[in-house]
């Protein structure tokens, strides 16, 4: 039986353009941000609670939202409202930029999946800093834990990466509950290499040098398209250097689930990623002690119990958000 979001928002929402919907869908959580009745009105769809702790943080329930929903940081008290149990906001790159050109974000409802190619569009660190400066001092911030998701500007050349990442880690780490290296989108040319042992030792290296007096958790999210060697070198590299937590995963780049007619250049979430980041959240829940977050192809009750069966301690929505709605938190908390 279809919910009241897939019923009577995703119809109107699903004739515009995908960008255009997503756009409309974060202006509004945005104004009900700073509005109190409307962020009653969100509460309404909060589900149950299921405290966890994990890396020091309390998590109210262990469902977060994923990074690239709320990439700016518009939005925070509108999630918390909505019950997500934590929030990771970004990619922020050090310098504002605009992405890949548009279209790129593509619909495949009979997949249940989208295809996207946004390229980090973010208003860059120093906006979004000031913008959760601004969100702090006033008495909305949320309740629950907020990660910041970074990553590398498409100006910068890939043997500086670690420069940009260390930027936008200083200009923000003051806000975030923990701290992303995305190491793993697709569409910034060269971004996934950062996943090679060494270029990631020496990124860990220097963001761990830059912990000062009050350390945040740092969390690595990967690609399922790591081969089973690549997932075992980026692990002992993360053990080494002390990594908190690892996000199993971004999206895609395997579209061999999808027709030749509906295939779009860019990354694959939502059902066609389920079973290949389950893989991989059960790999790394067996091979390390490294806590997992797991992300894709989460899209209800039964694809939820079966990242925590494979070892997740905490999960992650998009795709399934976008088809699903607010409803699917409290199916999935109902549920466990
Ligand atoms: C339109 C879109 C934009 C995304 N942007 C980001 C991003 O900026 N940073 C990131 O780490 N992941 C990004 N992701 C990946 C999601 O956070 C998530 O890891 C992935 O989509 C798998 O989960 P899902 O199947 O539930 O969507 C994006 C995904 C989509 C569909």
């Amino acid at each position: 039986m279809k919910n009241g979001y897939e019923l009577f928002v995703r119809p109107p929402l699903f004739s515009l353009d995908a960008e255009t919907a997503h756009h409309l869908t974060i202006e509004l959580l945005q104004k009900a941000s700073h509005f109190d009745p409307a962020l009653r009105v969100l509460r309404s769809f909060q589900p149950s609670s299921k405290p966890k702790t994990l890396f020091g943080l309390n998590f109210p329930n262990p469902i977060g939202l994923a990074a690239g929903l709320d990439k700016n940081g518009v939005a925070l008290p509108a999630w918390a409202a909505l019950g997500f149990g934590f929030i990771e906001i970004g990619t922020v790159t050090a310098k504002a930029q605009p992405g890949n050109p548009k279209p790129r974000i593509f619909r495949l409802p009979e997949q249940q999946a989208l295809i996207n190619r946004l390229g980090f569009n973010n208003d860059g660190a120093d906006a979004i800093a000031q913008r959760l400066a601004a969100l702090r001092v006033s008495a909305r911030w949320p309740d629950v834990p907020v990660g910041i998701n970074i990553g590398k500007s498409r100006a910068t050349p890939l043997e500086q990466a670690t420069d940009d990442y260390l930027y936008s880690f200083r200009m923000l780490r003051d806000f975030a509950d923990y701290i992303t290296l995305n190491i793993s989108s697709p569409n910034t040319p060269g971004l996934r290499e950062l996943q090679e042992p060494e270029k990631l030792s020496e990124l860990l290296h220097a963001i761990g040098n830059e912990a000062g007096t009050a350390p945040k958790p740092l969390v690595v999210k990967i690609s399922p398209d790591l081969s089973n060697t690549e997932l075992k070198a980026v692990l002992e590299v993360c053990s080494e250097n002390g990594v908190s937590g690892i996000i199993a995963t971004n999206t895609t780049l395997d579209h061999s689930s999808i027709a030749p007619q509906l295939d779009q250049a860019g990354g694959l979430s939502g059902a066609p990623l389920r079973d290949k980041s389950t893989a991989l959240v059960h790999e790394i829940a067996a091979r390390s002690t490294i806590p997992v977050i797991a992300s894709g192809g989460i899209f209800d009750a039964e694809s939820a119990a079966e990242k925590f069966q494979a070892g997740a301690q905490l999960i992650q929505l998009y795709t399934g958000f976008v088809y699903r709605g607010p409803q699917l938190l409290r199916e999935i908390m109902d549920s466990l």
